[in-house]
């Protein structure tokens, strides 16, 4: 539709060069430019939190936003949260849990609690629900992934 644009995205910490049409998402370029399909295209509109990743630290959904536009931002999807070849916390805890049913809304469901305990390492379990709000699962699984994500808060909370 419209001339590629050339510019680069920080992706994982990787600088990424592209160059595409500036209506592309960054779900778009995620997956169909950079194969990076750890990150779910759910709905496309930005309404089941499938596609989240953080850009600078916060969720974002990444088929609403358009990716010429986050030159310069630091963008972590999934496949940028294990550290040294360990699965993050958040994985760990899901797993441990048994949160996980079909996985499809894993992707999203780990990073939007990433930013949570990045922001806040002690959240209560109303800002554990608060914080998912976005991140629909359709297995409706919610009790064990909240239950999960409470036993890596440092206050271990109960209501
Ligand atoms: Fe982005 Fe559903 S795919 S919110």
């Amino acid at each position: 539709m419209s001339d590629r644009l050339s510019f680069s995205l920080q992706i994982n910490g990787e600088e990424h060069a592209l160059a595409v049409a500036p209506e592309r998402t960054l779900l778009e370029v995620l997956r169909e430019e950079l194969r990076a399909t750890g990150t779910r295209r759910g709905c496309d509109q930005g309404s089941c939190g499938a596609c989240m990743v953080l850009v600078d630290g916060e969720p974002r959904l990444s088929c609403l936003s358009l990716a010429v536009t986050l030159r310069g931002r630091a963008i972590t999807t999934i496949e940028g949260v294990e550290t040294a070849g360990a699965l993050h916390p958040v994985q760990r805890a899901l797993i441990q849990h048994g949160a996980v049913q079909c996985g499809f809304c894993m992707s999203g469901i780990v990073v939007t609690a990433k930013a949570l305990l990045d922001h806040n390492p002690s959240p209560t379990l109303d800002e554990i629900r608060q914080a998912l709000g976005s991140n629909v699962c359709r297995c409706s699984g919610y009790a064990k992934v909240i239950e999960a994500i409470a036993s890596l808060s440092k206050v271990r909370p109960h209501e």
